[in-house]
């Protein structure tokens, strides 16, 4: 059964990490890249925990699977995308013991940008739940500006027959 206590209980431990805070404050999809990280693990945790899987493992993984700061800063969109995953790798390395199957979660969750495809179920979940929350994230922050926008436009009309 799906539980909100036991979802916590699992990322609690890995939300001590003072670097994995870093990405409070990194903009990633229109919202933060600790935001987009959260949302990410409690999706793998819903459809692992369904499907019988290894869902603490794959949760912790999908956690930490954009784990990375500054270092694609001078990279360009391609590499980035295709480099970031190894960056997770390493830094979510410095505080967890990666399991065979969390490497390969967070080494291939760009797949098919990066050439080497998931091994596991697990990855593949945390492969499409990463699409999913991306997909929801960028609809949500076109929504927003649209709406602010449509915000401007009203009082930019208000005003201009205020003033006539
Ligand atoms: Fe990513
Ligand atoms: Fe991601």
């Amino acid at each position: 059964m799906i539980k909100k206590d036991e979802f916590d209980s699992i990322i609690e431990p890995l939300l001590d990490i003072e670097e994995f805070h870093e990405l409070e404050s990194i903009e990633h999809h229109g919202i933060t890249r600790y935001n987009h990280s959260l949302r990410v693990a409690y999706y793998t945790y819903v459809v692992t925990k369904l499907l019988h899987l290894n869902y603490k493992e794959a949760t912790e993984a999908a956690l930490l699977h954009d784990f990375f700061t500054d270092e694609v800063d001078d990279e360009n969109g391609v590499f980035k995308l295709r480099r970031h995953p190894g960056y997770a790798v390493k830094n979510a390395s410095k505080y967890l013991d990666l399991s065979p199957l969390q490497e390969d979660i967070i080494k291939t969750h760009m797949f098919p940008v990066t050439f080497t495809p998931p091994k596991y179920i697990e990855s593949w979940v945390v492969d499409i739940a990463d699409d999913v929350a991306s997909i929801y994230e960028r609809s949500y922050s076109t929504r927003r500006q649209l709406s602010a926008a449509g915000v401007f436009l009203f009082l930019v009309v208000v005003n201009f027959f205020r003033i006539r």
